[in-house]
């Protein structure tokens, strides 16, 4: 019985869907605590887009308790002692990058606590830094200065659009995704849900972020840690899962005539990073009810502001 409704449904969602269906997935890499540190590694590196930060190294980071982990968790974060020269180096933070890359897969984000804070800007992502934009960007959670709602943002080479109407509950912005086109600002989607970003995200104990690429889709889910509709096997950690059952994501990617997926995503790494000001928290940063003054003078001047500016995560989790 289960067998004939699953390959019954099957063919009623390929007729009328071609290109939606996700599949089942097994996991290959569950990214726990002490994990984190064989998993990916620090990149002490400049801010390619401008930030006021100082990426320290994986030693500097765990000798300043800028990141810890235990059995179950893994934190880092921003500096919140220093006060800094303004002539001298940005504020220290820590970016990690996955060893591996990835090309078709599901990724599933289990995060407590994202940074919080004026001038912050954090992101957890996928890309191919060397190659970029040829292999793709996919901009999983981001934003800054703590306005909400979550954003995420596709960046490609040449030639990909996306249609307006996608069947997700967050809202299109842009719907080109050429990286030569509105000043490489992507095509973007808004989320629907307040705590999905920033202290109503956080007050909630986070929530899980999942990102699902093949070639005919990117898709993107987020649940509150609170939301009772969260998938068991999300919220398990299962070693196996079945996006078909996952409902509605809050971001859909299709593949089409106007942007093949397959053709524009490749290898990429997992990203996650905290910034400061910059292109992004930089501009936005008196918009965002953050003070009047410049934003890197408020990153200078006020380490306390950054004590909330940290990442916890509870695990990532690969599904190939
Ligand atoms: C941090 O993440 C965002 C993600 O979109 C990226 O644009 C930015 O370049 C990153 N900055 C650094 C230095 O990692
Ligand atoms: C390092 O950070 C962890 C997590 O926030 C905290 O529990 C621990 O006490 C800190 N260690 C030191 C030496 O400050
Ligand atoms: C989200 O916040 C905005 C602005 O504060 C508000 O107008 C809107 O009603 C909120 N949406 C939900 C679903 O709570
Ligand atoms: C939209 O997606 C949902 C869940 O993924 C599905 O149940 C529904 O049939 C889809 N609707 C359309 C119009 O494609």
């Amino acid at each position: 019985m289960k067998f004939l409704y699953s390959s019954l449904s099957l063919a009623c969602a390929l007729s009328s869907l071609p290109g939606a269906l996700g599949a089942t997935y097994k996991r290959t890499d569950n990214i726990v605590g002490n994990g984190f540190y064989d998993a990916f590694e620090f990149q002490a590196i400049k801010d390619p887009t401008h930030g006021r930060v100082n990426y320290v190294d994986q030693a500097t980071a765990r000798a300043q308790n800028l990141s810890f982990a235990s059995a179950d968790t893994f934190i880092m974060r921003a500096d919140s002692s220093k006060t800094l020269q303004s002539n001298g180096a940005g504020r220290d933070s820590v970016r990690i990058r996955s060893k591996k890359t990835f090309t078709t897969h599901t990724a599933v984000f289990d995060v407590r606590h994202m940074p919080q804070g004026c001038g912050t800007w954090p992101a957890i992502w996928e890309t191919k830094e060397d190659t970029w934009p040829v292999d793709g960007e996919i901009d999983i959670l981001e934003g800054a200065n703590d306005q909400g709602p979550n954003e995420v943002t596709m960046h490609t080479g040449h030639n990909c659009k996306v249609p307006k109407s996608r069947n997700m509950t967050g809202v299109p912005n842009q719907l080109n995704c050429d990286d030569t086109k509105d000043d490489n600002g992507g095509c973007d989607v808004d989320f629907a849900e307040n705590d999905s970003y920033g202290l109503p995200f956080n007050k909630n104990g986070g929530g899980w972020y999942a990102m699902e690429r093949n070639n005919d889709f990117i898709k993107v889910w987020y649940w509150a840690r609170n939301n009772p509709s969260v998938p068991r096997e999300v919220s398990s950690g299962a070693s196996s899962i079945n996006t078909d059952g996952w409902g509605q994501p809050d971001a859909l990617f299709p593949s089409s005539d106007q942007c093949k997926i397959g053709d524009h995503f490749g290898q990429n790494n997992i990203i996650i990073n905290l910034t400061f000001c910059g292109d992004w928290a930089g501009e936005t940063f008196k918009d965002a009810g953050c003070g009047s003054g410049k934003c890197e003078d408020f990153v200078n001047n006020n380490p306390g502001a950054f004590k909330d500016a940290y990442f916890e995560l509870a695990a990532v989790r690969v599904y190939q």
